[in-house]
């Protein structure tokens, strides 16, 4: 029955993989300590994430974006899966005139790496148990230099 079920999840990967959507990222599909290097290197460039220490601009900062997330509860595990999806469907033409964001900057594992780094640091709630360095507090709606 095992062997059943594997082998089941294994063609809805291949299908998945087939026609290029990006699936759900399990807990362990990522590893957020080479993700951030990745991030700071392929990311960083455009995006302000305080956890990584870039300073990026052209795009938006990602614990602004992600902090009043993470205060009305979404979990740690949906997050992975927007920034997964942003990486995959990003749209580097927004016809504003604004600069857009280029798609697949990372790959493979790679993406999910970031994803799931990405989603460990990003807008941490201040109220949280432990956090290190600048965190975003629910209470005041603002970001807090830690
Ligand atoms: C060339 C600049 C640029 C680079 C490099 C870049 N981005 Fe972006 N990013 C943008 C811009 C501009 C937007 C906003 C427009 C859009 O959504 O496409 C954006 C949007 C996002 C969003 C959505 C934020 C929100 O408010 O919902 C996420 C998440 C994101 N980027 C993650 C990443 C990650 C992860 C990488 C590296 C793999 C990356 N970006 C690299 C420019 C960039």
């Amino acid at each position: 029955m095992r062997v059943a079920f594997v082998s089941l999840l294994a063609a809805s990967a291949v299908l998945t993989a087939g026609c290029g959507a990006v699936g759900h990222l399990g807990d362990h599909s990522g590893d957020p300590a080479k993700g951030k290097p990745a991030f700071v290197t392929s990311c960083g460039g455009c995006h302000v994430l305080a956890a990584a220490g870039t300073q990026g601009t052209t795009g938006p900062d990602l614990d602004a974006a992600f902090g009043p997330d993470r205060c009305q509860g979404f979990k740690e595990s949906t997050i992975r899966d927007v920034v997964r999806g942003q990486i995959a469907y990003a749209e580097s033409d927004t016809g504003t005139g604004n600069p857009g964001m280029p798609p697949n900057l990372v790959n493979g594992q790679t993406a999910k790496d970031v994803s799931a780094y990405v989603a460990s640091v990003a807008g941490i709630n201040g109220t949280a148990a432990a956090h290190t360095g600048p965190y975003w507090d629910c209470a005041t709606g603002a970001e807090v230099t830690g």
